[in-house]
């Protein structure tokens, strides 16, 4: 049987119209361009940017470079969401670069797509729900509402505090310790995305623009406080730094890819899937070099290793009440990216199941609200399920390393389908071929080479356990197996 057996575009595209797995077409442009600022402006910039300046134990940091780092991870996405957009619009459809490599790259690689893109999707989201709980008690905070320490952090966190853990309470000799906001969060997210699209796209709207407003917030007030010395040495870690902060900060981009998930439930795909990725990248990129200046310029680089550093910044300066609004916005910012990612996750899955990779029952679309109930309630128990025990880096940096891998495979789905498909209608195509994906290639390659060792080994392990479920299930069931396939499976599971 042919690993690298692809899918003809033909056939996706009808798969896609047949009654059984139809999802609502609702989506305009304006709708995706907030759909994709919505995924991209989260835990990212509110969260990350602070330990991408001023490093870490296990990385140097950028320093004042960081606007370097947002540049060159910007120009890395922007290359990588010309040919997203390309792709998305010749093969419309909700599984994003898992479908775009069925039609390009074969089976396998699909598959090893699929898969890589829970790394982006689920884990992400496992990342920033446990940013969201930790601004969201910042909030409560401030009101003087304090949930005990155990339900706020995982366990190993706060392993590394000696003698914490044994003030925690214990249940059968177990103490129980895990991040309660955080499951409560994806809970309800969940449950909006079982309700239907339309309205969390109404609610994905209003938290878009309050997200935009209080970033601009922090830069129209920080502007006023900057300290030019601040940025001296600009680059205390050189290239190096500037490359790992590159690397961390990538999670701040994430996101306009997700648009191509909701292809399905687009009006006119082919034109407003390419105008809502690209809008949306140029948005948040901007007001990111823009937060970078601000806050490097705000405090000396050393003092913003913290998980909150835009609040951090204006509490040094005493503007505590701009402080609180920062925190307010993240609590905002990260929720919309929430939504988005809950909402994307369970839809690569649902093609999947419909290409026969996964069980059927994954692809099942509720008779009523008409979404991907059966999938949208797994991705919610899996990530709530991480969320309660799991470490906000380590998530981020697999969630880094998976997407770049799968940003690779776009740009070279590009350049093989132009050979491959040269006539096939295209809404938008690429500029500069193959300079743009080549070029794309090389920067996400040069990104994923920033992050720790220790994440590469947890890729390949995950891409391993992948490939196992792979050749025991997918494999087998793939709807491409011809009727001779299955008679040559059948006699093997006979002769065994
Ligand atoms: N870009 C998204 C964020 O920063 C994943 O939260």
């Amino acid at each position: 049987m042919d690993l690298f057996r692809t899918k003809k575009l033909s056939d996706i595209l009808a798969d896609s119209e047949k009654p059984e797995y139809k999802l609502k077409r609702s989506l305009n442009a304006f709708d995706l361009t907030t759909l994709g600022v919505g995924a991209i402006i989260g835990a990212g910039i509110f969260a990350m940017t602070g330990t991408a300046a001023a490093g870490s134990s296990e990385y140097l940091g950028a320093g004042p470079a960081l606007v370097i780092s947002f540049i060159l991870t910007g120009i890395a996405c922007g290359f990588a969401a010309l040919c997203y957009a390309e792709i998305a619009s010749m093969i419309p459809i909700a599984g994003s670069a898992y479908t775009y490599s069925y039609a390009s790259l074969g089976e396998l690689v699909a598959w090893i797509i699929g898969w890589d893109l829970i790394l982006e999707y689920a884990v992400g989201n496992i990342a920033v729900a446990i940013s969201w709980a930790g601004y969201f008690q910042e909030l409560l905070g401030g009101f003087g509402i304090h949930l005990p320490w155990y339900l706020l952090t995982d366990f190993r966190t706060a392993l590394s505090q000696p003698g914490l853990i044994q003030t925690a309470p214990h249940i059968f000799g177990v103490p129980i310790v895990f991040n309660l906001f955080a499951v409560l969060i994806v809970g309800l997210i969940t449950y909006i995305l079982v309700i239907g699209i339309r309205e969390s796209a109404t609610f994905n709207s209003v938290m878009v623009v309050i997200k935009i407003v209080i970033l601009l917030f922090f830069i129209g007030i920080g502007i006023f406080f900057i300290k030019p010395s601040n940025w001296t040495p600009f680059a205390p870690n050189g290239w190096k730094g500037i490359q790992t902060g590159a690397a961390i900060v990538f999670f701040a981009y994430i996101g306009f890819d997700a648009v191509s998930t909701a292809a399905e439930e687009t009006k006119n795909p082919a034109k407003t899937l390419p105008i809502g990725m690209i809008a949306s990248l140029v948005i948040s990129t901007v007001l990111y070099i823009a937060v970078a200046l601000v806050l490097t310029g705000l405090v000396p680089y050393t003092k913003l290793a913290t998980a909150e550093p835009l609040s951090l910044a204006l509490h040094i300066i005493h503007l505590d009440w701009a402080a609180g609004i920062v925190a307010f916005g993240a609590v905002i910012a990260t929720t919309a990216v929430l939504l988005v990612f809950q909402m994307g996750q369970p839809r690569i899955f649902f093609s999947m199941s419909r290409d026969g990779l996964l069980p059927p029952s994954f692809s099942k679309v509720h008779p009523k609200y008409r979404t991907p109930h059966v999938t949208t309630i797994l991705t919610g128990v899996f990530v709530a399920f991480f969320a309660a025990i799991a470490n906000i880096s380590e998530a981020a940096e697999l969630t880094n390393i998976g997407t770049l891998f799968a940003f690779v495979l776009v740009c070279a789905g590009v350049l093989i389908l132009r050979v491959k498909e040269p006539d096939a209608k295209r809404g938008f195509r690429t500029p500069f071929v193959p300079a743009v994906p080549i070029l794309g290639i090389l920067f996400c390659v040069y990104l994923m080479l920033g992050l720790p060792t220790i994440t590469w080994l947890r890729f390949f392990i995950w891409l391993a356990v992948g490939l196992i479920i792979y050749f025991s299930y997918g494999r087998w069931h793939s709807r491409l197996l011809t009727a001779d396939d299955k008679s040559a499976v059948l006699k093997e599971g006979e002769a065994k």
